[in-house]
């Protein structure tokens, strides 16, 4: 990677909110910035805002507003959302802004002046949602071919960009270039494309229809197209300049990344890097097409959009899930789909069990066998060593996977040490150690545990930067340091760690905005999300062993709370009837003891004494001694049944007396 670092996200069009989709490149244009600062690489960001064009006219019209005054309103929604998910953007440009008009009108003198710009007279099929003209072959059953809808005749004078005089060299450039166009199968739909004859650019408007957009500096009558004035904030945003650039325009361009929708993936790679070749500029390093986000199956539009409105999202879910979600649920470049219930079932499955759970079982066991400080390091066993070495792998496959934008994949190796985590912790049974006395080595686990958490707010922060400083805070860790983050041995020995609050607390089931918003206005996914949210969370609180807090009706208890039961295998040497009481029998429980343990249990109802000799049974073993009926009993035998017992609960005859049973 280079030192320096430049990215870019669509600049959206102002006709209306923005949405899931605006929201989704611009966190994974965040995230990855993110993880270049953070790796101490000189990162900038920039994003903003389309301005012109007949979208915009027409929705200004629509509200009964000047477009400037529109404009002016409208883009303020963009600049609000970036707020809220935590975009860190170092420049916010608006295609309506001077530095940028400026640097339009220049670049169209100048490749008027070079003869690249020339006016023709242009008969054709117009798309007015498009805002493009198509030949008679391009239409679809006489429609647009991209929108659907109605197409017009239309003969006028235009000016034209003559695209065709460098579609070789971008077909040489895209060859030379492998990376350029990513991921594979979007390079595979521009290569289409150029394999066509590649015609010339009509790049303006005339101002009787559309009134709204930068005119042409050589001829008044004309506003620019839309697509001309837009591509060129990359560059103008950064100090470019036709007639002379500043030094930022040196150090940046060409640009690492520009993101962008799969739809507008040709208009990036074809229309701008010819008009960059005609400038003398080269394209950017590559151009990553992301894939389209359906809603609950449907395609987004109006209501199914507003089903997912970034703002409701952020208020049920919270901004680091929905940042999280976004990127993990699906390949970035590949559509998917957003549907209430998924996000439900991964926020469970992947925060609340997996992380949420590393991290609270290991504070929690640390704060409670280890007075709530980092323990120190014991030396490496095998099974150490395996965890330490995935802890490396983990930190290089999460760096190679970010820095090409696959963005699910980084968070897949991070999970697989984080599961790796928590079995470790189930292999290594601290509570055993505990027991045990074996202190020394329950400190050794525990450390790694912690470390294992301290790895994860590490390389989490790009992804989910609150959630990740409050795991470090609880760890005591100052800078997220990447380097750190391949190594279990960076916390510092005698540090409080106390747990605090769940990380990731459970969703147990969708949040009541968010049913009433889909009731409204999905109803059909309403009912089917809520019944696949509630068996989802209803499975994934069966398959984990260890979960946090609920607020569930049923009181839940923590596992820390289990782990306060011994359970032990036993077997039954002796029995007889209580001596006071005919629904009690006596028994003396072999537990690998010295002594067999006095156990007065109630299940006269069903065993008679002799049925009981030679039994394999599981008893509470820490169990305050109590005397029943005048008789000492000294533990507590698991049997099935509420009032009346259907029978005792018993364990494999391998099973030796005294084996803990967890
Ligand atoms: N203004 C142009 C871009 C000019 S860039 C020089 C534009 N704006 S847009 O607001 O209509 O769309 C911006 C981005 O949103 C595009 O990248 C588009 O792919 C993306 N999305 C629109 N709907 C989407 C989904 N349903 N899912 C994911 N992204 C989607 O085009």
């Amino acid at each position: 990677m280079p030192d320096s670092f430049y990215i870019t996200t669509p600049i959206y069009y102002v006709n209306d909110v923005p949405h899931i989709g605006h929201a989704y490149t611009t966190i994974a244009a965040d995230v990855v910035t993110r993880w270049h600062r953070q790796n101490g690489r000189k990162a900038y960001f920039l994003t903003g805002t389309d301005e012109h064009g007949q979208k915009v006219h027409e929705a200004a019209t629509a509200r009964g507003m000047a477009p400037q005054a529109h404009v002016d309103e409208l883009c303020q929604p963009f600049q609000e959302l970036w707020e809220r998910l935590q975009i860190t953007n170092d420049d916010f440009i608006r295609t309506t802004e001077p530095r940028h008009t400026d640097v339009v009108k220049a670049v169209l003198q100048k490749l008027f002046d070079a003869g690249d710009i020339y006016a023709a007279d242009y008969e054709g099929w117009y798309s007015k949602s498009e805002e493009r003209f198509w030949t008679e072959k391009d239409l679809v059953d006489g429609k647009c071919p991209m929108s659907g809808n109605p197409v017009e005749w239309l003969k006028e004078k235009n000016y034209f960009f003559k695209m065709a005089k460098y579609a070789d060299q971008l077909r040489e450039w895209i060859a030379d270039h492998p990376d350029f166009l990513q991921p594979k199968s979007r390079k595979n739909e521009v290569l289409g494309y150029l394999k066509k004859e590649v015609g010339d650019l009509c790049i303006s408007r005339p101002n009787h229809r559309l009134p709204w957009g930068i005119p042409l500096p050589f001829d008044e009558g004309y506003v620019t197209y839309v697509w001309f004035d837009a591509l060129l904030n990359y560059v103008s945003a950064i100090g470019y300049h036709p007639e002379g650039s500043t030094d930022e325009f040196s150090t940046r361009w060409p640009a690492t990344f520009h993101l962008v929708g799969k739809d507008i993936l040709t208009t990036h790679s074809v229309y701008f890097s010819t008009m960059l070749f005609a400038l003398g500029e080269r394209p950017a390093q590559c151009l990553y097409a992301h894939g389209w986000w359906t809603v609950e199956g449907q395609k987004m539009g109006k209501s199914t959009g507003n089903a997912v409105d970034p703002h409701l999202l952020i208020d049920c879910y919270g901004v680091d899930a929905v940042r999280y979600f976004l990127l993990r649920e699906i390949p970035f470049g590949g559509d998917g789909d957003f549907s209430h219930g998924a996000f439900m079932t991964r926020y469970n499955a992947d925060l609340a069990n997996d992380l949420g759970n590393l991290a609270h079982r290991s504070l929690s066991m640390t704060e409670k066998w280890l007075g709530g400080q980092v323990p120190a390091l014991d030396k490496d066993t095998a099974r150490d060593q395996v965890l330490s070495a995935l802890a490396a792998e983990t930190l290089q496959t999460f760096s190679t996977q970010i820095e090409q934008l696959h963005f699910s994949l980084a968070l897949e190796a991070l999970w697989t040490l984080v599961r790796a985590g928590n079995k470790y912790i189930d292999d290594e049974e601290p509570w055993r150690l505990n027991r045990e006395g074996q202190t020394e080595r329950l400190g050794g686990v525990m450390r790694r545990c912690l470390e294992v958490c301290r790895v994860a707010a590490i390389l989490l922060a790009p992804f989910c930067p609150n959630k990740s400083r409050e795991l470090a805070d609880k760890l005591g860790v100052g800078e997220l340091e990447v380097a750190a983050a391949g190594r279990l041995d960076g916390l510092t020995t005698g540090h409080p760690v106390p747990p605090g609050e769940p990380l990731f607390p459970r969703l147990v089931e969708l949040p009541e905005r968010i049913q009433e918003t889909l009731a409204a206005l999905i109803p059909e996914a309403a009912e089917k999300a809520a019944e696949k949210a509630k068996a989802k969370a209803k499975k994934h609180e069966k398959e984990a062993p260890v979960s946090e807090e609920t607020t569930d009706e049923t009181p839940r208890i923590s596992i820390d709370d289990f782990f306060k039961v011994e359970l032990r295998a036993g077997k039954v040497v002796d029995a007889e009837s209580h001596p006071n009481a005919d629904r009690l029998l006596v028994l003396k429980v072999d537990i690998g003891e010295a002594e067999p343990r006095n156990i007065v249990a109630g299940i006269a109802n069903k065993y008679s004494p002799a049925d009981l000799v030679g039994k394999q049974v599981v008893i509470v073993a820490n169990l305050k001694p109590a005397k029943l009926r005048g008789v000492v009993s000294e533990g507590m035998l698991l049997a099935c049944g509420g009032k009346s017992i259907e029978g005792l609960v018993t364990v494999d005859p391998e099973c030796a007396p005294g084996a803990v049973v967890r």
